[in-house]
């Protein structure tokens, strides 16, 4: 698209998605390979892309009488599946197939028939350190010096992969890592390249993949909890390189379903006095988050929605005195399949009070493959639109977040409906198409 007028906006010119798309993931387990496999799966007809906005999501566009709704893969130059290039990092050698396999989340009949593929796929060796993944003890590991030499290496790494491909996108989804606050070192870049020199303490692996990637110039998600671009120092160097970021923590199961009840209390302006939500998983995941350094990562990330939506600063009739209680138990036997439980106490009218229970039998990496996938792309997008690439965080992609990022001094955006607006009225803005407002007035003139 040139600059024409289209609706009341002008077009701006966002850059075809033409070539191969390389894509880098950091952590090859289940996530990275269920969302590997399934692309490949949707490439050779075998099944359908279904939880992808890109792939299988419309957008409305102008009055509803119009009948215009495209796809959103149709609408905005979207990478194309068939031009994907995976590459990736892991602590452990498995190849995609041997990892999938070892995931279990996918049937192996499914895997059998991708295994010519998957297995040309091979991790390179990761940054890493025990230090931050308890759990975990790597095999397939850089050394270096210290922690600057660490960040070159992936940087030549990514050097090497940018010689293969036309652009590339890095998205981490590998384990989480113990809680960090942010300290002095993150602060400006300045003090972050000392830190990186200086092995400082606060700086853990997925921040080095970051620092690399958006010195590259590379788009870098976040779908873990971590600390990792969520920091004056990522997102100076993200603008500075026009390299976008978003994070954190993929919005999957249990988050998803409160930032879709939350909303809907808070409009009929019921009250909410507690919360309870438990979940049982037996995967890899679920094993590092066993660690209680690791699991307080996760909960932080899980914990802050309900307040954010809830404004109990707003509304202390309803929520000042909500209890909201998180548990995750590491249960083998279910693997990937996890359950989830939530018992929700609320009141209406005149304070009477009421229950609300949910149980979600989910496939975690089932729901997360998706997201892994849209992030990607549309961070793909972001940095070949004009007015997205330099802005740093994509907080528009927040749809897909736990924890979403935002801009300093603004609270984030939880409401998974504000966030869908949100995210289809920036396509519109960016293919000079009219923002869609709901106000529907024009219908009845
Ligand atoms: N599945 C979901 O629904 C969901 C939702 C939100 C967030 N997440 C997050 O996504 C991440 C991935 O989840 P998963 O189920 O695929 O876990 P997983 O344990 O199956 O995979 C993580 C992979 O990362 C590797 N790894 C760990 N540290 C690394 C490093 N420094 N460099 C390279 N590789 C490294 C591990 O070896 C493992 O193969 C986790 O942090 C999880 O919390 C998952």
């Amino acid at each position: 698209m040139g600059a024409e007028e289209q609706g009341s906006q002008k077009t701006e010119k966002v850059a075809p998605a033409t070539g191969k798309l390389g894509v880098m993931v950091v952590g090859m387990g289940a996530v990275a390979t269920t969302m590997i496999a399934g692309v490949e799966a949707v490439r050779k007809g075998l099944a359908k892309p279904i939880g992808s906005l890109t792939q299988m999501g419309t957008i409305r566009l102008g009055k509803r009488t119009d009948n215009t709704s495209p796809l959103i893969k149709d609408f905005v130059p979207l990478a194309d599946l068939n031009d994907i290039v995976f590459t990736g990092w892991d602590i452990f050698k498995d190849n995609v197939y041997e990892s999938a396999s070892h995931a279990a989340v996918l049937d192996q009949k499914t895997l059998d028939l991708l295994k010519p593929f998957l297995e040309t796929i091979k991790p390179l060796p990761a940054v890493f350190d025990q230090y931050y993944v308890k759990r975990l003890n790597g095999t397939h590991v850089k050394k270096g010096k210290n922690k600057r030499d660490l960040a070159e290496q992936l940087r030549a790494d990514i050097k090497a992969f940018k010689k293969t491909v036309d652009r590339v996108v890095i998205i981490w989804a590998a384990s989480t890592e113990i809680f960090i606050r942010p300290t002095a070192v993150h602060q400006s870049l300045e003090a972050f390249e000392k830190g990186l020199d200086n092995d400082d303490i606060a700086i853990a692996p997925s921040q080095i993949y970051a620092y690399a990637a958006l010195s590259e110039g590379v788009p870098f998600a976040n779908g873990a909890p971590n600390l990792t671009v969520d920091f004056p120092a990522m997102v100076e160097l993200s603008k500075k390189n026009a390299a976008p970021i978003c994070g954190k923590d993929f919005k999957t199961g249990q988050t998803m379903m409160k930032t879709v009840l939350a909303p809907a209390f808070k409009a009929r302006m019921l009250g909410v006095s507690g919360w309870f939500s438990t979940n049982i998983l037996g995967n890899r995941d679920g094993e590092v988050l066993d660690d209680p350094e690791s699991f307080k990562t996760k909960e932080e990330s899980k914990l802050g929605s309900l307040d954010y939506i809830f404004q109990p600063e707003l509304y202390p009739d309803l929520y000042k005195d909500l209890y909201h209680k998180i548990r995750i138990n590491y249960y083998p036997p279910r693997g990937d399949e996890k359950e989830a439980w939530d018992n929700i106490d609320i009141f209406g009218w005149l304070g009477y009070p009421m229950q609300i229970k949910v149980n979600f039998l989910c496939r975690d990496s089932i729901l997360a493959a998706p997201i892994a996938l849209d992030l990607v792309l549309f961070l793909d997008l972001a940095k070949r639109t004009p007015s997205l690439c330099s802005i740093g965080i994509q907080e528009w992609l927040s749809f897909y977040l736990k924890s979403p990022q935002s801009a300093p001094g603004l609270y984030p955006e939880h409401d998974l409906f504000i966030q869908s607006m949100k995210l289809k009225n920036t396509l519109r803005h960016i293919m000079g198409a009219d923002l869609i407002t709901h106000l529907g007035l024009e219908y009845y003139d």
